[in-house]
Protein backbone atom coordinates (compact mmCIF):
# COMPACT_ATOMS: atom_id res chain seq x y z
CA UNK A 1 0.00 0.00 0.00
CA UNK A 2 1.46 3.29 -1.00
CA UNK A 3 1.98 5.55 2.25
CA UNK A 4 -0.91 7.88 3.09
CA UNK A 5 0.30 11.73 3.09
CA UNK A 6 -1.40 14.74 4.55
CA UNK A 7 -0.21 18.52 4.25
CA UNK A 8 -1.41 20.25 7.28
CA UNK A 9 -1.53 23.74 7.91
CA UNK A 10 -0.66 25.33 11.21
CA UNK A 11 -2.81 28.29 11.05
CA UNK A 12 -2.39 31.60 14.22
CA UNK A 13 -3.78 30.84 17.47
CA UNK A 14 -3.20 29.33 21.38
CA UNK A 15 -4.66 25.45 19.99
CA UNK A 16 -1.19 25.53 17.60
CA UNK A 17 0.15 23.70 20.30
CA UNK A 18 -2.14 21.10 19.97
CA UNK A 19 -1.05 20.14 16.53
CA UNK A 20 2.44 19.02 17.50
CA UNK A 21 0.65 16.06 19.23
CA UNK A 22 -1.43 15.52 16.28
CA UNK A 23 1.97 15.13 14.34
CA UNK A 24 3.03 12.56 16.46
CA UNK A 25 -0.82 10.91 16.40
CA UNK A 26 -0.20 10.87 12.38
CA UNK A 27 2.98 9.72 12.21
CA UNK A 28 3.06 6.86 14.98
CA UNK A 29 -0.63 5.73 12.63
CA UNK A 30 1.79 5.57 9.37
CA UNK A 31 0.26 8.84 8.10
CA UNK A 32 3.23 11.31 6.08
CA UNK A 33 3.35 14.45 7.18
CA UNK A 34 4.28 17.65 5.62
CA UNK A 35 3.43 21.08 7.69
CA UNK A 36 3.04 24.57 6.45
CA UNK A 37 3.15 27.08 9.02
CA UNK A 38 1.75 30.13 8.80
CA UNK A 39 2.99 33.54 10.07
CA UNK A 40 0.43 33.42 12.90
CA UNK A 41 1.14 29.43 13.87
CA UNK A 42 4.63 30.73 13.87
CA UNK A 43 4.05 32.70 17.03
CA UNK A 44 3.04 29.95 18.85
CA UNK A 45 4.79 26.62 17.55
CA UNK A 46 8.00 26.78 15.89
CA UNK A 47 8.78 25.53 12.08
CA UNK A 48 11.84 22.99 13.95
CA UNK A 49 9.59 21.74 16.59
CA UNK A 50 7.38 20.85 13.45
CA UNK A 51 9.93 19.57 11.89
CA UNK A 52 11.51 17.60 14.69
CA UNK A 53 8.12 15.62 15.01
CA UNK A 54 7.31 15.14 11.28
CA UNK A 55 10.61 14.64 10.54
CA UNK A 56 10.03 16.65 6.92
CA UNK A 57 10.65 19.96 6.01
CA UNK A 58 8.45 22.52 7.76
CA UNK A 59 7.31 25.41 4.40
CA UNK A 60 6.39 28.65 5.65
CA UNK A 61 7.39 31.00 2.82
CA UNK A 62 5.42 31.43 -0.63
CA UNK A 63 8.43 33.51 -2.08
CA UNK A 64 11.12 30.78 -1.81
CA UNK A 65 12.69 29.86 -4.93
CA UNK A 66 14.25 27.42 -3.87
CA UNK A 67 11.05 25.34 -3.00
CA UNK A 68 9.70 26.47 -6.32
CA UNK A 69 12.79 24.71 -8.36
CA UNK A 70 12.40 21.80 -6.11
CA UNK A 71 8.67 20.98 -5.79
CA UNK A 72 6.28 24.33 -6.32
CA UNK A 73 3.72 24.99 -3.88
CA UNK A 74 1.11 23.29 -6.48
CA UNK A 75 2.97 20.15 -5.96
CA UNK A 76 2.86 20.52 -2.51
CA UNK A 77 -0.79 20.43 -1.71
CA UNK A 78 -1.64 17.83 -5.05
CA UNK A 79 0.84 15.62 -3.35
CA UNK A 80 -1.11 14.98 -0.45
CA UNK A 81 -4.36 12.86 0.44
CA UNK A 82 -5.90 15.20 2.38
CA UNK A 83 -4.78 18.63 2.97
CA UNK A 84 -5.69 19.73 6.97
CA UNK A 85 -5.84 23.22 8.26
CA UNK A 86 -5.35 22.93 12.15
CA UNK A 87 -6.37 24.57 13.95
CA UNK A 88 -8.20 26.99 11.37
CA UNK A 89 -8.31 30.31 12.30
CA UNK A 90 -11.36 33.15 12.16
CA UNK A 91 -8.85 34.47 9.47
CA UNK A 92 -7.96 31.39 7.48
CA UNK A 93 -11.49 30.43 7.13
CA UNK A 94 -12.68 33.40 5.97
CA UNK A 95 -9.41 34.08 3.78
CA UNK A 96 -10.52 30.28 1.79
CA UNK A 97 -13.60 31.24 1.62
CA UNK A 98 -13.12 34.52 -0.27
CA UNK A 99 -10.38 32.75 -2.01
CA UNK A 100 -7.73 34.76 -0.81
CA UNK A 101 -3.78 33.64 -1.72
CA UNK A 102 -2.06 36.04 -0.01
CA UNK A 103 0.55 33.42 1.48
CA UNK A 104 1.67 30.00 1.26
CA UNK A 105 -0.70 28.46 3.37
CA UNK A 106 -4.25 29.87 1.36
CA UNK A 107 -2.00 29.62 -2.24
CA UNK A 108 -2.13 25.88 -1.74
CA UNK A 109 -5.64 25.97 -0.54
CA UNK A 110 -6.37 27.79 -3.31
CA UNK A 111 -4.62 26.10 -5.84
CA UNK A 112 -5.58 22.57 -4.75
CA UNK A 113 -8.02 19.80 -5.76
CA UNK A 114 -7.30 17.71 -2.74
CA UNK A 115 -10.42 17.18 -0.43
CA UNK A 116 -9.72 19.54 2.70
CA UNK A 117 -10.79 19.26 6.65
CA UNK A 118 -10.61 22.40 8.85
CA UNK A 119 -10.39 21.98 12.63
CA UNK A 120 -11.55 25.34 13.88
CA UNK A 121 -10.50 26.91 16.88
CA UNK A 122 -11.11 30.41 18.22
CA UNK A 123 -13.00 32.76 20.93
CA UNK A 124 -16.80 31.63 21.52
CA UNK A 125 -17.68 35.32 19.93
CA UNK A 126 -15.34 34.93 16.96
CA UNK A 127 -16.92 31.28 16.53
CA UNK A 128 -20.78 32.67 16.89
CA UNK A 129 -20.29 35.87 14.75
CA UNK A 130 -22.60 35.62 11.66
CA UNK A 131 -19.62 36.49 9.50
CA UNK A 132 -17.75 33.04 10.75
CA UNK A 133 -20.82 30.79 10.60
CA UNK A 134 -21.51 32.18 7.07
CA UNK A 135 -18.08 31.49 5.28
CA UNK A 136 -18.53 27.93 7.43
CA UNK A 137 -21.54 27.73 5.38
CA UNK A 138 -19.95 28.84 1.81
CA UNK A 139 -16.72 26.28 2.58
CA UNK A 140 -19.12 23.21 3.83
CA UNK A 141 -20.76 23.74 0.28
CA UNK A 142 -17.83 23.64 -1.41
CA UNK A 143 -17.05 20.04 0.31
CA UNK A 144 -15.00 21.55 2.91
CA UNK A 145 -15.36 19.03 6.17
CA UNK A 146 -14.90 20.09 9.53
CA UNK A 147 -14.07 18.30 13.02
CA UNK A 148 -14.96 20.15 16.09
CA UNK A 149 -14.56 23.06 17.39
CA UNK A 150 -15.19 21.24 21.37
CA UNK A 151 -17.49 23.18 23.95
CA UNK A 152 -15.09 24.06 26.66
CA UNK A 153 -13.14 26.68 29.31
CA UNK A 154 -11.32 28.98 26.46
CA UNK A 155 -8.11 30.50 26.99
CA UNK A 156 -9.62 33.95 26.79
CA UNK A 157 -11.46 33.34 30.21
CA UNK A 158 -14.42 32.69 28.55
CA UNK A 159 -16.61 29.33 27.80
CA UNK A 160 -18.83 27.98 24.80
CA UNK A 161 -17.84 26.68 21.61
CA UNK A 162 -14.67 27.61 19.78
CA UNK A 163 -11.72 25.18 21.36
CA UNK A 164 -9.86 23.31 19.23
CA UNK A 165 -10.92 19.39 19.24
CA UNK A 166 -8.73 17.21 20.44
CA UNK A 167 -6.32 15.84 18.32
CA UNK A 168 -7.18 12.13 18.81
CA UNK A 169 -10.35 13.06 17.69
CA UNK A 170 -8.62 14.85 14.75
CA UNK A 171 -6.65 11.78 13.79
CA UNK A 172 -10.16 10.03 13.68
CA UNK A 173 -11.59 12.36 11.29
CA UNK A 174 -8.52 12.47 9.10
CA UNK A 175 -8.09 8.45 8.77
CA UNK A 176 -11.64 8.44 7.98
CA UNK A 177 -11.48 10.93 5.15
CA UNK A 178 -8.22 8.98 4.43
CA UNK A 179 -10.64 5.55 4.51
CA UNK A 180 -13.34 7.44 2.18
CA UNK A 181 -10.53 8.09 -1.06
CA UNK A 182 -11.83 6.21 -3.80
CA UNK A 183 -9.41 3.57 -4.29
CA UNK A 184 -8.60 3.60 -0.43
CA UNK A 185 -6.12 6.08 0.92
CA UNK A 186 -3.70 6.07 -1.30
CA UNK A 187 -3.59 8.78 -4.12
CA UNK A 188 -0.60 9.37 -5.91
CA UNK A 189 -0.27 12.51 -6.99
CA UNK A 190 0.29 13.25 -10.57
CA UNK A 191 0.17 10.34 -12.34
CA UNK A 192 -3.61 10.33 -11.28
CA UNK A 193 -4.33 14.15 -10.83
CA UNK A 194 -6.31 14.33 -13.97
CA UNK A 195 -8.68 11.55 -12.72
CA UNK A 196 -8.60 12.62 -8.55
CA UNK A 197 -11.44 15.33 -9.12
CA UNK A 198 -13.53 13.80 -11.44
CA UNK A 199 -13.54 10.01 -8.76
CA UNK A 200 -14.20 12.10 -5.62
CA UNK A 201 -17.83 11.96 -4.64
CA UNK A 202 -18.97 15.62 -3.25
CA UNK A 203 -18.74 15.75 -0.18
CA UNK A 204 -22.72 15.89 1.08
CA UNK A 205 -22.28 17.42 4.60
CA UNK A 206 -23.67 18.84 7.27
CA UNK A 207 -22.72 22.88 7.69
CA UNK A 208 -20.11 21.22 10.47
CA UNK A 209 -19.49 18.00 8.06
CA UNK A 210 -19.83 15.56 10.59
CA UNK A 211 -22.98 15.99 11.40
CA UNK A 212 -25.18 12.88 10.84
CA UNK A 213 -28.61 14.74 10.06
CA UNK A 214 -30.79 13.11 7.63
CA UNK A 215 -29.08 9.56 8.47
CA UNK A 216 -30.55 6.35 9.63
CA UNK A 217 -28.62 3.59 11.81
CA UNK A 218 -29.11 0.52 13.03
CA UNK A 219 -27.74 -0.91 15.89
CA UNK A 220 -27.95 -4.53 17.40
CA UNK A 221 -26.31 -4.63 21.09
CA UNK A 222 -26.49 -7.24 24.09
CA UNK A 223 -26.99 -10.71 24.28
CA UNK A 224 -29.56 -13.19 22.64
CA UNK A 225 -31.55 -15.49 24.70
CA UNK A 226 -31.96 -19.18 23.07
CA UNK A 227 -34.63 -20.54 24.50
CA UNK A 228 -34.33 -24.59 25.57
CA UNK A 229 -37.73 -24.54 27.12
CA UNK A 230 -40.42 -22.54 28.43
CA UNK A 231 -37.94 -21.96 31.71
CA UNK A 232 -34.64 -22.10 30.37
CA UNK A 233 -32.10 -20.33 28.01
CA UNK A 234 -28.93 -20.33 26.72
CA UNK A 235 -27.35 -16.46 26.94
CA UNK A 236 -23.73 -14.85 27.09
CA UNK A 237 -22.12 -12.40 29.22
CA UNK A 238 -22.99 -9.39 27.16
CA UNK A 239 -24.28 -6.52 28.73
CA UNK A 240 -24.92 -4.45 25.60
CA UNK A 241 -23.09 -1.26 26.74
CA UNK A 242 -20.85 -1.08 24.23
CA UNK A 243 -23.73 -1.07 21.42
CA UNK A 244 -26.38 1.04 23.55
CA UNK A 245 -23.37 3.77 24.04
CA UNK A 246 -22.78 3.62 20.19
CA UNK A 247 -26.71 3.76 19.28
CA UNK A 248 -26.49 7.32 22.05
CA UNK A 249 -23.21 8.48 20.28
CA UNK A 250 -25.28 8.25 16.58
CA UNK A 251 -28.21 9.81 17.72
CA UNK A 252 -26.61 12.80 19.56
CA UNK A 253 -24.70 13.12 15.92
CA UNK A 254 -28.32 13.36 14.72
CA UNK A 255 -28.86 10.10 12.83
CA UNK A 256 -32.06 8.42 13.06
CA UNK A 257 -31.06 5.27 15.22
CA UNK A 258 -33.26 2.35 15.88
CA UNK A 259 -31.43 -0.25 18.28
CA UNK A 260 -32.06 -3.76 18.40
CA UNK A 261 -31.53 -4.83 21.67
CA UNK A 262 -30.82 -8.38 22.81
CA UNK A 263 -32.40 -8.37 26.87
CA UNK A 264 -30.67 -6.23 29.21
CA UNK A 265 -30.72 -4.26 32.27
CA UNK A 266 -30.17 -1.03 30.39
CA UNK A 267 -32.79 1.53 29.99
CA UNK A 268 -34.23 2.87 26.77
CA UNK A 269 -31.24 5.69 25.17
CA UNK A 270 -32.68 9.06 25.01
CA UNK A 271 -33.89 9.54 21.63
CA UNK A 272 -33.31 6.12 20.04
CA UNK A 273 -36.12 3.66 18.92
CA UNK A 274 -35.70 0.61 20.50
CA UNK A 275 -36.87 -3.05 19.77
CA UNK A 276 -36.39 -5.56 22.10
CA UNK A 277 -35.91 -8.87 21.27
CA UNK A 278 -34.85 -12.45 22.75
CA UNK A 279 -33.08 -14.55 19.98
CA UNK A 280 -31.42 -14.45 17.24
CA UNK A 281 -33.50 -15.22 14.95
CA UNK A 282 -35.95 -12.45 16.31
CA UNK A 283 -32.69 -10.07 15.78
CA UNK A 284 -32.54 -10.85 12.04
CA UNK A 285 -36.04 -10.10 11.99
CA UNK A 286 -36.19 -6.54 13.70
CA UNK A 287 -32.90 -5.98 11.56
CA UNK A 288 -34.41 -6.66 8.60
CA UNK A 289 -37.45 -4.33 9.91
CA UNK A 290 -35.60 -1.46 10.30
CA UNK A 291 -34.19 -1.21 6.80
CA UNK A 292 -32.82 0.94 4.83
CA UNK A 293 -30.28 2.41 6.99
CA UNK A 294 -27.22 4.14 5.89
CA UNK A 295 -25.00 2.35 8.46
CA UNK A 296 -25.24 -1.14 10.22
CA UNK A 297 -23.65 -1.34 13.46
CA UNK A 298 -23.76 -4.71 14.87
CA UNK A 299 -22.51 -5.05 18.67
CA UNK A 300 -24.68 -7.89 19.74
CA UNK A 301 -23.31 -11.21 20.93
CA UNK A 302 -25.37 -12.90 19.20
CA UNK A 303 -25.92 -16.88 19.93
CA UNK A 304 -24.55 -19.10 17.22
CA UNK A 305 -26.06 -21.76 17.78
CA UNK A 306 -30.00 -22.25 19.28
CA UNK A 307 -31.30 -25.97 20.33
CA UNK A 308 -32.97 -27.64 17.33
CA UNK A 309 -36.15 -28.74 19.02
CA UNK A 310 -37.33 -26.18 22.27
CA UNK A 311 -39.17 -28.09 24.53
CA UNK A 312 -43.26 -27.28 25.17
CA UNK A 313 -43.02 -27.48 29.02
CA UNK A 314 -40.13 -27.34 31.55
CA UNK A 315 -37.99 -30.46 30.79
CA UNK A 316 -38.13 -32.65 34.22
CA UNK A 317 -35.74 -34.89 35.45
CA UNK A 318 -36.61 -38.52 35.51
CA UNK A 319 -35.11 -40.60 38.01
CA UNK A 320 -32.36 -42.83 37.28
CA UNK A 321 -32.65 -41.20 34.21
CA UNK A 322 -29.39 -39.84 32.32
CA UNK A 323 -29.39 -36.01 31.42
CA UNK A 324 -30.67 -34.83 28.58
CA UNK A 325 -28.33 -34.22 25.19
CA UNK A 326 -29.41 -31.26 23.58
CA UNK A 327 -28.98 -30.71 19.39
CA UNK A 328 -28.04 -27.58 18.16
CA UNK A 329 -28.76 -26.08 15.29
CA UNK A 330 -27.10 -23.20 13.73
CA UNK A 331 -28.37 -19.32 14.08
CA UNK A 332 -28.65 -16.93 10.78
CA UNK A 333 -25.55 -14.65 11.08
CA UNK A 334 -27.13 -11.40 11.70
CA UNK A 335 -24.31 -9.39 10.02
CA UNK A 336 -23.28 -11.55 7.17
CA UNK A 337 -27.08 -11.28 6.24
CA UNK A 338 -26.99 -7.12 6.37
CA UNK A 339 -23.47 -7.14 4.69
CA UNK A 340 -25.07 -9.23 1.81
CA UNK A 341 -24.94 -7.40 -1.30
CA UNK A 342 -28.03 -5.98 -2.71
CA UNK A 343 -30.05 -2.64 -2.60
CA UNK A 344 -31.03 -3.08 0.97
CA UNK A 345 -27.68 -3.18 2.03
CA UNK A 346 -26.67 -0.22 4.16
CA UNK A 347 -23.38 1.69 2.76
CA UNK A 348 -21.97 0.99 5.92
CA UNK A 349 -21.62 -2.27 7.79
CA UNK A 350 -20.01 -2.49 10.94
CA UNK A 351 -19.26 -5.86 12.82
CA UNK A 352 -17.65 -6.61 16.58
CA UNK A 353 -15.11 -9.84 16.71
CA UNK A 354 -15.26 -10.64 20.21
CA UNK A 355 -12.12 -12.96 20.19
CA UNK A 356 -10.42 -14.37 23.48
CA UNK A 357 -6.75 -15.54 21.13
CA UNK A 358 -5.37 -13.74 17.74
CA UNK A 359 -7.42 -10.78 17.97
CA UNK A 360 -6.12 -9.29 14.67
CA UNK A 361 -5.49 -12.49 12.68
CA UNK A 362 -9.36 -13.21 13.58
CA UNK A 363 -10.69 -10.10 12.85
CA UNK A 364 -9.09 -9.81 9.49
CA UNK A 365 -10.58 -12.88 8.64
CA UNK A 366 -13.88 -12.14 10.24
CA UNK A 367 -13.94 -9.17 8.31
CA UNK A 368 -13.73 -10.58 4.83
CA UNK A 369 -16.05 -13.89 5.79
CA UNK A 370 -18.67 -11.65 7.29
CA UNK A 371 -18.69 -9.37 3.67
CA UNK A 372 -18.64 -6.33 6.24
CA UNK A 373 -16.64 -2.76 5.80
CA UNK A 374 -15.24 -2.26 9.30
CA UNK A 375 -14.84 -4.70 12.15
CA UNK A 376 -14.15 -3.50 15.57
CA UNK A 377 -12.38 -6.26 17.49
CA UNK A 378 -11.97 -6.29 21.06
CA UNK A 379 -10.61 -8.84 23.45
CA UNK A 380 -13.01 -10.62 25.71
CA UNK A 381 -10.84 -12.82 27.27
CA UNK A 382 -12.11 -13.08 31.08
CA UNK A 383 -8.78 -11.03 32.21
CA UNK A 384 -9.91 -8.45 30.21
CA UNK A 385 -13.09 -7.16 32.05
CA UNK A 386 -13.97 -5.78 28.63
CA UNK A 387 -17.58 -8.00 28.44
CA UNK A 388 -19.67 -6.80 30.88
CA UNK A 389 -17.19 -3.58 31.79
CA UNK A 390 -17.49 -0.15 31.68
CA UNK A 391 -13.88 0.39 29.12
CA UNK A 392 -12.80 -1.33 26.01
CA UNK A 393 -9.42 -1.55 23.75
CA UNK A 394 -10.08 -2.28 20.26
CA UNK A 395 -8.72 -2.63 17.15
CA UNK A 396 -10.48 -1.09 14.38
CA UNK A 397 -9.94 -3.01 11.02
CA UNK A 398 -10.89 -1.75 7.75
CA UNK A 399 -9.90 -2.37 3.88
CA UNK A 400 -6.94 -0.39 4.53
CA UNK A 401 -5.57 -1.31 7.39
CA UNK A 402 -5.93 -2.23 11.38
CA UNK A 403 -5.71 0.88 14.02
CA UNK A 404 -4.94 0.59 17.75
CA UNK A 405 -7.44 2.27 19.82
CA UNK A 406 -6.12 2.89 23.55
CA UNK A 407 -7.95 1.24 26.56
CA UNK A 408 -11.24 3.82 26.97
CA UNK A 409 -14.65 3.91 28.46
CA UNK A 410 -16.80 2.58 25.94
CA UNK A 411 -18.48 5.66 25.94
CA UNK A 412 -15.52 7.33 24.07
CA UNK A 413 -15.22 4.14 22.24
CA UNK A 414 -18.38 5.11 20.75
CA UNK A 415 -18.01 8.59 20.12
CA UNK A 416 -15.14 7.97 18.00
CA UNK A 417 -16.47 5.30 15.99
CA UNK A 418 -19.47 7.35 15.64
CA UNK A 419 -17.42 10.55 14.50
CA UNK A 420 -15.95 8.11 11.73
CA UNK A 421 -18.97 7.09 10.69
CA UNK A 422 -20.24 10.43 10.49
CA UNK A 423 -17.03 11.40 8.47
CA UNK A 424 -17.23 8.44 5.74
CA UNK A 425 -20.48 9.12 5.02
CA UNK A 426 -20.39 12.55 4.22
CA UNK A 427 -17.04 11.88 1.99
CA UNK A 428 -18.41 9.30 0.31
CA UNK A 429 -22.09 8.67 0.15
CA UNK A 430 -25.09 10.13 -0.72
CA UNK A 431 -27.46 11.06 1.86
CA UNK A 432 -30.24 7.79 1.45
N1 LIG B 1 -22.97 -11.82 14.54
C1 LIG B 1 -24.24 -11.77 14.03
N2 LIG B 1 -25.00 -12.91 14.01
C2 LIG B 1 -24.50 -14.06 14.48
C3 LIG B 1 -23.20 -14.12 15.03
C4 LIG B 1 -22.45 -12.97 15.04
O1 LIG B 1 -24.69 -10.72 13.59
N3 LIG B 1 -25.25 -15.15 14.45
C5 LIG B 1 -22.16 -10.61 14.48
C6 LIG B 1 -21.84 -9.98 15.81
O2 LIG B 1 -22.82 -9.01 16.16
C7 LIG B 1 -20.50 -9.31 15.52
C8 LIG B 1 -19.88 -10.25 14.50
O3 LIG B 1 -20.93 -10.97 13.93
O4 LIG B 1 -20.67 -8.07 14.89
C9 LIG B 1 -18.85 -11.20 15.04
O5 LIG B 1 -19.34 -11.89 16.15
P1 LIG B 1 -18.43 -12.93 16.92
O6 LIG B 1 -19.20 -13.52 18.04
O7 LIG B 1 -17.10 -12.31 17.20
O8 LIG B 1 -18.13 -13.97 15.80
P2 LIG B 1 -18.90 -15.21 15.31
O9 LIG B 1 -19.54 -14.94 13.99
O10 LIG B 1 -19.81 -15.71 16.37
O11 LIG B 1 -17.70 -16.23 15.03
P3 LIG B 1 -16.81 -17.03 16.11
O12 LIG B 1 -17.67 -17.26 17.31
O13 LIG B 1 -16.48 -18.27 15.38
O14 LIG B 1 -15.62 -16.17 16.36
Amino acid sequence: MTARRVLLIVSGGIAAYKSLELVRLLSKAGVGVTCVLTEGGARFVTALSLQALSGERVHTDLWSLTEESEMGHIELSRSADLVVVAPASADILARMAAGLASDLATTLLLATDTKVLVAPAMNVRMWTHPATVGNLAVLAARGVVAVGPDEGAMACNEYGPGRLAEPPAILAAILAQLDALPGGRARTGPARRGEAAAERAPAQGDPDGHGLAGRRALVTAGPTHEAIDPVRYFANRSSGRQGYAIASALAALGARVTLVSGPTSLPDPPGVAVRRVESAREMLAACEAALPADVAVCAAAVGDWRVADVATHKMKKTAGAAPPTLALVANPDILATLARPGEARPRLVVGFAAETQDLERSALAKRVRKGCDWIVANDVGAHTGTMGGESNAVLLVTAQGTESWERMPKREVARRLALRIAAALAAALPRR
